[in-house]
């Protein structure tokens, strides 16, 4: 692969965006300065565009397997989509093994699924269930072995979820060696109670899934999860998914006490989207996700607390698409026979770029942040990924911040059949997408390979 001098650009990084020309070798940066020549360089005139690091979405499930249902985008799909939409690294949530097998089945089933398949880089989080001393270990052995340096604990999801005792032991051996604790923060005797009352008076419709699990159990999770990870001695415990206003004011209130080391990621539907989508008994199955979507003034929160900075670290997807006009039909006489999850991974630059920088809500170095640095900081990815820096990977995206369109699934690119943000009216259009060097999507066109992407050993942590 040869060399390429993208020229006149407006470069965003998490703290400033400033006017250079980047020069890639092959598969990395090479170097970034005014006026650079190179004769030999296929030149990429960015005049007037802005050059985004490329996106890393640290949460989402492809081909995840709920038992009942198989996510629609396998490795495969699911990545041509995140590429689409800027993303050029994933770190991907394992699906519970069936079984009661070692931690290191779901690596291996894992590899089996995304190897040969990615078109872009690609980790995963382990998953951790049903515990016993002999997974504990395991969990650090394979930290080290294969670099999988953040293993996910459910506070939720009987018989997979981890009790206090375990989540305790968890994080004192995270916080002993190093690895991240992604935690979905829910209180499960209340959903649960919840979704068996709702479900018995024949309360069945979507607009039962946001009130079967309150913004209150996720608050108490959150609460819970951050005051155990204290005790364990500050572990670097992350919460996913926060999608509350109550949830937030715990993050809040650990912050102001000073508690360190640990991470929290929203999302972007929790940011744009409110439970209003629930009021369709059949549109509304489209949006059964767990935690469920909130309250304007929830997203408004959410929106703020970014704005502010240090107090939420990550926005990501939480990618996990069922097929409308089929799977999420098991939901249609009673919303907790839905699998549970919405795509998003296309949606997520764009939509954050449109309803977050262009309206004003948050800043451009800001999103870039959210989108592309912390993530890869806190999951041991930077500064190879997440940052437009000489060395690192050329996973660049070249974005036209001022073009408008509408989103629609006809322009989308996995395997689903709807995407939650039909309609909306994005200004900014991601034009070009290079991952390590290659370009793959040309004007919503993608043009990489599959099996482009490569497995990433993750390092430590900025949390630890
Ligand atoms: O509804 C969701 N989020 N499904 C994916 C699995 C999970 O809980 O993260
Ligand atoms: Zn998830």
């Amino acid at each position: 692969m040869g060399k390429k001098l993208i020229k006149n650009a407006s470069i965003v990084t998490e703290s400033e965006v400033y006017k250079a020309d980047v020069l890639i070798d092959g598969e990395v940066i090479e170097a970034i300065g005014e006026n650079l020549e190179c004769p030999d360089a296929e030149i990429i005139d960015a005049a007037g565009k802005l050059l985004l690091p490329g996106a890393v979405d640290v949460h989402t499930h492809m081909d995840l397997d709920v038992g009942i249902a198989r996510a629609c985008d396998d490795f495969y799909t699911g990545t041509v989509a995140a590429a689409c939409g800027g993303t050029t690294t994933i770190v991907d949530h394992m699906a519970f093994a069936a079984e009661d097998v070692s931690l290191m089945h779901q690596v291996d089933e894992y590899h089996r699924l995304a190897d040969g398949n990615a078109v872009i880089d690609y980790g995963f989080h382990g998953v951790l269930q049903r515990m016993n001393d002999s997974k504990l270990k395991e969990m650090t052995q394979i930290a080290r072995s294969e670099g999988i340096t953040s293993w996910k604990a459910y506070m939720t999801y009987k018989p997979n979820m981890i009790d206090d005792e375990w989540l305790f032991k968890i994080l004192r051996v995270a916080s002993e060696e190093g690895i991240v604790i992604p935690a979905h923060c829910e209180n499960d005797a209340v959903v649960e109670t919840l979704k068996a009352e709702n479900g018995a008076t024949g309360n069945r419709q979507p607009k039962y899934h946001p009130l079967s699990r309150p913004a209150g159990a996720e608050a108490e999770a959150v609460s819970r999860l951050l005051h155990i990870a204290k005790l364990a001695g500050e572990a670097p415990a992350y919460v996913v998914h926060l999608s509350s206003g109550a949830g937030l004011l715990e993050v809040e209130k650990a912050r102001a006490l000073g508690q360190g080391h640990f991470g929290v990621e929203t999302c972007t539907q929790y940011l744009t989207l409110t439970d209003a989508e629930y009021d369709d008994d059949k549109e509304g199955l489209k949006a059964i996700m767990s935690p469920p979507l909130r309250k304007q003034e929830d997203c408004a929160a959410l929106w703020d607390a970014l704005a502010m900075d240090n107090i939420i670290d990550v926005i990501a997807t939480d990618h996990c698409p069922f097929i409308f006009a089929t799977q999420k039909q098991m939901g249609k006489d009673d919303f907790r026979k839905c699998p549970n999850g919405a795509p998003g991974v296309e949606e997520r630059l764009p939509v954050t770029y449109s309803e977050g920088v262009a309206k004003g809500r948050i800043s451009l170095p800001q999103m870039v942040k959210y989108l592309c640095t912390e993530p890869a900081k806190i999951f041991g990815l930077y500064p190879k990924k997440g940052a437009i820096v000489p060395g690192a990977d050329a996973d660049i995206v070249i974005m036209d911040p001022d073009a408008k369109h509408v989103l629609t699934i006809d322009d989308m690119h996995g395997a689903n059949d709807y995407t939650c943000y039909e309609g909306f009216e994005l200004t900014g259009r991601i034009e070009k997408v290079y991952s390590r060097g290659s370009l793959v999507v040309d004007d919503n066109e993608f043009i990489g390979n599959k099996g482009g992407g490569s497995y990433l050993r993750r390092g430590t942590s900025s949390l630890v």
